[in-house]
């Protein structure tokens, strides 16, 4: 009976949404949007910190910036976040869809793809919404190093193991896959 229920349940769901017929290219040009944005402005404050007090200062400004910024791009029923295979803050561990799109991200990159080119998307029915779903590959650049790096100076060791004490993202080198941005937005919560 509640397979029954449930499968009504999301074939009204989509019934809903073919009526509303979903711009999957708008939401897809936003996701990049957002996606720039939170990159953006995080490599602005993370340059400006190392510039003011060397990067093992700069940790306590990521500490507290990446969550906040991504907090700030998330309204209007959009979600934006990073996460990764290798995490540095548990908060950004990723779902199933996310790990399996980051390892075929890895792959992609390992057999020649350029890494602004790796992005995927989906639409995700469950029981109670409907949510488009976007993510965009974050590779290593030179200014990552100083923190993610194989070579990282004592004080910013320090400073990672102190807030960090199960940091498993370092030892990366210049290109490789660190993450990547998640963006999602809710389509519709409460089917009718
Ligand atoms: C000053 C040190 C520092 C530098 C430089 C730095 N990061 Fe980080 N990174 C951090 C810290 C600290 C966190 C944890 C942030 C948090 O608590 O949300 C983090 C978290 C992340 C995450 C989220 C996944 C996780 O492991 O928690 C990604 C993705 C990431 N960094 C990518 C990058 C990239 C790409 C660069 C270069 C453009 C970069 N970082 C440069 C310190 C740094």
């Amino acid at each position: 009976m509640r397979n029954i229920t449930l499968a009504i349940l999301l074939l009204s769901l989509s019934v809903h949404l073919a009526a509303e017929q979903v711009d999957t290219e708008q939401l897809e040009e936003k996701s990049k949007q957002l996606a720039a944005q939170l990159g953006m402005q995080l490599k602005a404050r993370l340059k400006a910190a190392i510039e003011a007090g060397g990067p093992a200062s700069a940790i306590s400004v990521c500490n507290v910036s990446a969550p906040r910024i991504a907090e700030e791009l998330s309204k209007d029923g959009w979600s934006v976040g990073r996460i990764s295979l290798k995490l540095r803050n548990p908060a950004n561990r990723p779902d199933e869809w996310e790990r399996a799109t980051l390892l075929a991200f890895e792959q992609q990159l390992a057999s020649g793809a350029a890494a602004v080119s790796l992005q995927r998307s989906m639409i995700e029915s469950r029981e109670d919404e409907i949510r488009y779903r976007f993510m965009k590959a974050i590779p290593i650049d030179g200014v990552c190093l100083a923190c993610h790096g194989e070579q990282i100076a004592e004080p910013v060791q320090a400073a990672l193991a102190e807030k960090y004490p199960r940091d498993e993202a370092t030892g990366y080198r210049l290109g490789e896959l660190r993450g990547a941005f998640t963006i999602s937005k809710i389509l519709d919560d409460r089917p009718d």
